[in-house]
């Protein structure tokens, strides 16, 4: 064990050691020989900033994938500048604590730096040049981790919810050949590495159509392909799990595995975009009518803070059902990745829309570190199946 891990294990040891209490039951070891179950991390706790996360971390979780850091923008900003410095800790995080490392992502559109595809003008690059740039950001970056990450979302969110491609700007100039260069350069530089393809909105059935037609495509193309990624940013009156469950086993009827890879559920009403969120003028609402008042209350509406009991019950009972899916397709589930560590750590507190006041419980742990009655459920009832 090296000295960094055995400093931060420290506490844990020495409460082992005094006490006779039996070992903490985590997640994990509730979840051993049914999937693996991890959570993305952010730049603070890979740091090693926030203890009671590195605590959580080594009780719970036997894997992880990280927030932002291996984002194109992030390592990759302009053709000859690479920053590897938060992407190399959080490697070594995992490594230190026998984590298995995740990638995330190789090809996005989104937190993507232009050059890759964009000429110093703003005119398109040429096929020829995104090709070029792609091989060189995919082969430097998978290079550089080889035998370490065991495996990376090689590309996220092409496919849009009516099984149409995005119209990116890779699509755009390669059309839907960039999909298959990505994952052919990938696996030309770690043959040993999982690919895999991850978006959201998976129980959209068009889109499950079309990721199952271009699954097929790679497969016939002699390409490799590991599993397919459900994001699993939910809200508690969507999806119909049925159909989210249908679109899994659609996956697993092709050879592949399902990954779980940004679960989250807002415990708050959904919102519309237009009608709500556009509403919104620079995150504040003007109070004064009662329409402005009407608004607030329904991206606000739990202004303390504090989310009302009957909602919480709501929110851990679906959650549940969550889990007895995925737990009932554990042959097919390879991996579940929940978008954060506490509800204080998550993107949705200021998605889809900013305004003071307005927090989200999605989480498995709350803001104080403490675990929800899923996990309690998770842990009473995974042997189960
Ligand atoms: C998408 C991306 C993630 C992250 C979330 C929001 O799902 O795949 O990397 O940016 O959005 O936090």
């Amino acid at each position: 064990m090296n000295i960094k891990k055995a400093f931060f294990l420290l506490p844990l040891l020495a409460v082992a050691a005094c006490s006779s209490e039996p070992k903490v039951v985590g997640l994990k070891d509730a979840l051993e020989g049914k999937f693996k179950i991890g959570y993305a991390i952010n730049a603070q706790q890979i740091n090693h900033l926030v203890p009671k996360a590195d605590s959580l971390t080594l009780i719970h979780f036997d894997c992880l994938e990280p927030e932002n850091c291996l984002k194109s923008e992030e390592i990759h900003p302009a053709k000859d500048v690479w920053n590897w410095e938060l992407a190399d800790k959080y490697v070594d995080y995992c490594t230190e604590n026998g984590l298995d490392c995740y990638g995330h992502c190789l090809i996005w559109h989104s937190q993507c730096p232009k050059w890759i595809w964009q000429n110093e003008d703003g005119s398109d690059c040429t096929p020829e040049q995104l090709k070029a740039n792609m091989q060189d950001h995919i082969y430097t970056t998978v290079g550089r981790y080889k035998g370490r990450i065991k495996g990376w979302d090689v590309v996220n969110e092409a496919i849009m919810e009516d099984g149409s491609f995005r119209n990116s700007p890779f699509y755009r100039i390669l059309g839907e050949e960039y999909l298959y260069l990505a994952f052919q350069y990938a696996h030309e530089a770690d043959p040993d590495l999982e690919l895999y393809y991850n978006d959201y909105n998976m129980h959209f059935v068009e889109k499950n159509k079309t990721v199952v037609k271009f699954v097929k495509e790679l497969q016939a193309r002699g390409l490799r392909i590991d599993a397919v990624g459900f994001q699993g940013h939910i809200g508690l009156d969507y999806p119909d799990l049925a159909v989210w469950e249908q679109n899994m086993k659609n996956i697993g009827d092709l050879g592949l595995k399902v990954a779980v890879t940004e679960l989250d559920m807002s415990a708050l009403p959904t919102l519309s975009m237009t009608a709500d969120v556009g509403s919104v003028i620079n995150g504040t609402i003007d109070r004064s009518t009662p329409e402005g008042q009407e608004l607030y209350s329904r991206v606000v509406p739990y202004p303390d803070g504090k989310l009302p009991q009957e909602v919480s019950d709501r929110w851990n009972a679906r959650f549940i059902e969550v889990f007895d899916l995925l737990l009932r397709n554990h042959e097919i589930v390879d991996r579940v990745n929940v978008w954060g560590l506490t509800d204080g750590d998550s993107w949705k507190n200021g998605f889809p829309v900013q305004v003071e006041g307005r927090i989200d419980f999605p989480l498995l742990f709350d803001r104080n570190y403490e675990q929800k009655p899923v996990v309690d459920w998770i842990i009473a009832n995974a042997d189960k199946y």
